[in-house]
């Protein structure tokens, strides 16, 4: 326990100061909490609540001893407040503030005492509500609540260590940020939209035949201008304190506005359009941060874990969500047509919603999506514009290699970045060919992301003889091909999905396929058109295995793509004596699709056949379950290209195993794995959506409950795969915090 501090005196008892200082007055920190204020009833007011144990009118009366001094004043008396403090005796006090600029509370310190005080540690609560004054003080306001620091150089570490802590003792969670970075965004999250609120409300006021308006203003009205109910004194202070990042920022604003102003002036409605789905989908993916969730950041997934409870039987009818490939795909070659492509059962996972954002952030129009529907208002092959800033695809390979060739033959040039996993991945293999069809290409160090692409590059077509199968870097080069010179074509060592051949097809753009090469000449263009989504392969493998391996299962899965470059799980899986039957076959938007029937079956370890490696490599880390699960020896060889996906699946796969007690020897191209009784454990999933959603099926044939940790990426691929798992039979849910 740290010994207890003598004296916290805070100056102000508003809302923030007498916040402050009753939260730490129950805290107990302090032997003593002292409130400086002006006002006779705010002091007496402060003692009677609990706010204060003593108050006093003066600085100097107030300050005297105490070990930390809390500025609450408003911003503008901040200066008067800095001036009278550096003529008081202050020892080895610690000084810190609320002030919602802080550039300028830095300029008054540095004017008041000579120099920037070491002592002071200027900072920002982001809490607040529009009561004001010492009776609405609430030791609780900045629970769960963010505080900015904003430490000067000169600011003594110590200090700056103490401050951090009365926060976090108060709940709040503390951030670092530099003095002018905290002004630009606070300008723009706060100042702005509290200017806007006032002035609209103003406007629409001053204008007296207007005053008819608020009678029938409803929602939208009031949501919008709640803000305009706050401290009319206090925010003339903060617009004046900080002056120069708000006028920056409402520059910016009134340009877009004119934007705004010129589309509805020119009936442009695919611009507004624009305009509002990107907002919509800004405003959603901002619902998602205040709720929590963790978002194509990885340093919140870590938090989320799986916990599997042993056994279960599977049954009844699934509908997993749609294949994730050829979303991507909609997204891209819809945006590359001309007219509008209408897309049902696109998949809402964060990978191919990091595609769609990336082609709004080149000023395509989509909207959606909403249940599945999508529609892509495309641009032709000429019409993407510069995005604003560089693309961030999170944890999507997909994204990043197949638009690497897309973007290597527009005018502008593009950055593109990814999360921790995706900047481990390897670019090369599609940096190198690009470089040798005329692209300029420059990646980070091991020809890692992020991928810097310079536009205005003439491109010429080749032909290129992959030393590897991978259905990414073909179609990279494909896309590539429909901006170079001449004929581009690329031939594969095995088949790999071919679904970006066929869906040029489908948008009348001639693929010529001879074997295992696949050519496209420049000059054509895309026709827009409808496309169906079928239900993901490599999702629905997750059940096909479950209710393979859980005795007494039966279950139907719907609507499932069976490109045969994608069907190798339901060969391997019929190979170690699985009973999977396709039923209802059927062509949808020029993909085969079927339902399948599986029933639980006893397993047999077999030597995988090396041809199909590629027709099933996504599927590994759940087919290593049905080996694990199986009697005998299972051997995998030929795919090192595992060991380059979204984490090292071979490794982190055999280490899983192990922990359950299974014999799972890596190669460097493969596995070997004996089928055996599995117990419970702990697995770490590295961030891998696959491997964590093979460990949740591993548990119906555990003996023993499985926590599986890292598992917010199986949002990217598989949204809502609890809910099905849990209706299908599996018993996995989120781990619930103690
Ligand atoms: C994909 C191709 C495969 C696959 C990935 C999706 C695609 O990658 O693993 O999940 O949509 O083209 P590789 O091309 O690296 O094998």
């Amino acid at each position: 326990m740290s010994v207890q501090l003598k004296r916290l005196t805070v100056v102000g008892l508003g809302l923030i100061g007498g916040s402050f200082a009753k939260g730490l007055r129950e805290t107990g920190l302090f032997a003593e909490v002292v409130g400086v204020d002006k006002d006779p009833r705010s002091r007496a007011r402060a003692v009677e609540l609990g706010v204060a144990d003593r108050c006093e009118a003066t600085l100097a009366a107030g300050c005297a001893g105490a070990d930390v001094i809390m500025l609450a004043v408003p911003i503008l008396a901040m200066e008067k407040v800095l001036a009278e403090l550096a003529t008081v005796e202050l020892g080895q006090a610690v000084i810190t503030d609320v002030g919602s600029a802080k550039g300028n509370v830095v300029r008054a310190a540095e004017q008041a005492f000579g120099a920037f005080p070491a002592a002071f540690v200027p900072g920002h609560p982001i809490a607040g509500s529009e009561q004001s004054g010492v009776e609405a003080a609430n030791a609780s306001l900045f629970q769960r609540h963010k505080v900015i620091l904003t430490p000067h150089e000169r600011t003594d570490q110590q200090a700056l260590r103490l401050v951090r802590k009365l926060w976090v003792a108060l709940g709040a969670q503390v951030e670092f940020m530099d003095i002018s970075h905290h002004d630009e965004v606070l300008a723009a999250t706060s100042h702005l939209p509290h200017l806007l609120a006032f002035g609209l409300v103003d406007s629409l006021a001053k204008q007296s035949e207007n005053l008819e308006i608020f009678r029938y203003a409803a929602g939208g009205f009031r949501d919008f201008t709640r803000i305009a109910g706050s401290d009319p004194v206090m925010w003339h202070d903060i617009f004046r304190a900080n002056r120069e990042a708000v006028l920056r920022i409402l520059d910016i604003y009134r340009a877009d506005l004119d934007s705004l102003r010129a589309a509805i002036d020119t009936g442009d409605g695919v611009s507004l359009l624009g305009i509002f789905t990107r907002a919509q989908a800004a405003r959603e993916h901002f619902t998602k941060m205040l709720a929590r969730r963790a978002y194509m950041d990885t340093m919140h997934s870590q938090d989320v874990s799986y916990l599997a409870k042993p056994g279960g039987r599977l049954s009844g009818r699934v509908r997993v969500p749609g294949d994730k490939s050829i979303s991507h795909r909609s997204i891209m070659l819809g945006s590359l047509a001309e007219g509008t492509t209408e897309v049902e059962g696109f998949l809402e996972g964060e990978d191919a919603l990091a595609t769609l954002q990336a082609f709004r952030d080149m000023g395509v129009v989509i909207e959606g999506p909403h249940n599945g529907r999508v529609v892509v208002h495309g641009v032709g092959l000429h019409g993407l514009k510069q995005p604003p800033g560089p693309l961030y695809l999170g944890n999507s390979g997909t994204s990043m290699r197949l638009l690497s060739g897309l973007l290597a033959g527009q005018s502008f040039d593009t950055v593109l970045t990814g999360d921790e996993s995706l900047s481990k991945r390897p670019m090369g293999r599609v940096a190198k060919p690009l470089r040798e069809m005329g692209a300029l290409i420059e990646t980070g160090p091991e020809g890692r992301p992020p991928l810097t692409i310079r536009g205005g590059q003439r491109l010429s077509g080749m032909h290129y003889d992959m030393p590897m199968a991978s259905a990414q870097v073909k179609s990279c080069l494909l896309l590539a091909g429909l901006y170079a010179a001449g004929e581009t074509s690329v031939s594969e060592p095995a088949p790999t999905r071919d679904h970006t051949e066929r869906m040029l097809q489908g948008f009348g753009y001639a693929v010529d396929v001879q074997g295992n090469k696949a050519a496209v000449k420049s000059g054509g263009k895309l026709s827009a058109g409808k496309i169906e989504v079928p239900a993901d392969i490599s999702s629905a493998a997750f059940f096909l295995v479950a209710a393979s391996i859980a005795e007494g299962s039966e279950l139907l899965l719907e609507h499932v793509g069976i490109n045969p470059t994608r069907t190798g799980v339901i060969d391997i899986l019929r190979l170690m004596g699985g009973d999977i039957q396709v039923e209802n076959q059927r062509v949808v938007g020029g993909e085969p699709v079927a339902d399948l029937r599986v029933r639980a079956a006893k397993l047999k370890g077999i030597e995988i056949p090396e041809e199909l490696v590629p027709l099933a490599i996504d599927e590994f880390p759940v087919l290593f379950v049905a080996a694990a699960c199986a009697e005998g020896t299972t051997i995998l060889r030929g795919a090192e290209e595992l060991r380059v996906k979204e984490s090292d699946r071979i490794q982190v796969m055999a280490d899983g195993l192990k922990v359950l007690g299974i014999k799972a020897e890596p190669t460097p191209d493969g596995i070997v794995i004996e089928g055996g009784q599995m117990l419970g454990g702990e697995i770490d999933s590295h961030g891998d959506h696959r491997i964590a959603m093979a460990f949740s099926v591993a548990s119906l044939r555990a003996h023993d409950d499985i926590v599986i940790r890292d598992c917010a990426n199986v949002a990217t691929s598989f949204p809502n795969f609890l809910g099905i798992a849990q209706g299908a039979g599996i018993q996995v849910a989120m781990e619930s915090k103690a």
